[in-house]
């Protein structure tokens, strides 16, 4: 019964990606799926996966989030991550960190901690206290000449229906500091709730908090297959002259992907599906 499938989605940023980073975004975001299945078909729990999938392409330097982040206005890093868990509807987020080595890690230990957001140092101190893994001495949390907006993000379901969503992001190249986008917003950057689905978001995201894309998506999986319910996203950021991409799991498992940036990278799997089949790649479709 399709009900009874896990599946995931990963994406690797919504933007127009060079030429030369076109084919590691691909292959890292096939790396980071597969890893986010291989904890589901063990029965492993969906929080799990997506975390361990979005560490992944938060380890890879060919995305802009983790050891890949762009640096702003001043030079610095400064990086935001969110997790929800559709189950409880528990939010993890934190946001302008400058030194986790996976600031989905941090995010991931806050789910069942009062606050929902941390940032800065607060939330630093408190990944430290959690024993989170802080960048070496010698280990650049910057790309050199890093471009673009972009983000990392994934959504999983489990066999029993549960799902969950991560994002995470080094921002946009530039910014003053102290900016905060989507990522680490729930509605906004990424949502999931049992019995509706789950979303993560890529793209620009003053836009993206302004219309609270992933809310908007969210209320049009509630009537709208999969496929159409990714393509809420045009209508508001066509309004704002912006770009965004989105994965999305329905409640049963169906993917919906759409962008109106020139490229999304993205992958899915879905039990069943044959993994590397399952990657997809898409140019101007919006
Ligand atoms: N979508 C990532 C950001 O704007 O920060």
């Amino acid at each position: 019964m399709a009900e009874d499938r896990w599946a995931i989605a990963v994406h690797g940023g919504a933007c127009d990606i060079p030429a030369d980073l076109q084919a590691p975004r691909r292959e890292g975001c096939a790396a980071a799926a597969k890893a986010g299945a291989m904890i589901l078909a063990s029965g492993g729990s969906v929080l799990d996966a997506v975390k361990v999938a979005v560490c992944l392409l938060e380890d890879d330097p060919a995305f802009n989030a983790g050891g890949g982040s762009v640096t702003n206005a001043d030079g610095e890093v400064e990086m935001d991550a969110g997790i929800m868990d559709g189950a409880t509807l528990d939010v993890g987020a934190v946001a302008c960190v400058r030194s986790l080595y996976n600031p989905v890690e941090a995010a991931h230990a806050m789910l069942r901690e009062p606050p929902v957001l941390l940032v800065g140092a607060g939330a630093e101190a408190f990944a430290r206290s959690r024993g989170i893994a802080e960048a070496r001495a010698g280990m650049p949390l910057a790309t050199p000449g890093g471009r673009g907006h972009d983000t990392v993000g994934c959504v999983a379901r489990d066999r029993k229906g549960h799902v969950a969503a991560a994002t995470s992001t080094g921002g946009l190249a530039g910014t003053l500091a102290g900016r905060v986008g989507d990522a680490p917003l729930p509605g906004s950057g990424f949502y999931a709730e049992d019995g509706i689905g789950a979303v993560s978001l890529s793209g620009d995201g003053e836009a993206i908090a302004r219309t609270l894309l992933a809310a908007r998506v969210m209320r049009a999986l509630e009537t709208a297959d999969a496929s159409a319910a990714a393509e809420a996203i045009f209508a508001p950021m066509a309004r704002l002259a912006a770009e965004a991409g989105v994965i999305l799991l329905d409640r049963e498992g169906r993917v919906g992907i759409a962008h109106n940036s020139p490229h999304f990278a993205a992958a899915f799997v879905r039990e069943g599906m044959e993994p590397v089949s399952g990657i997809v790649w898409k140019e101007n479709n919006g």
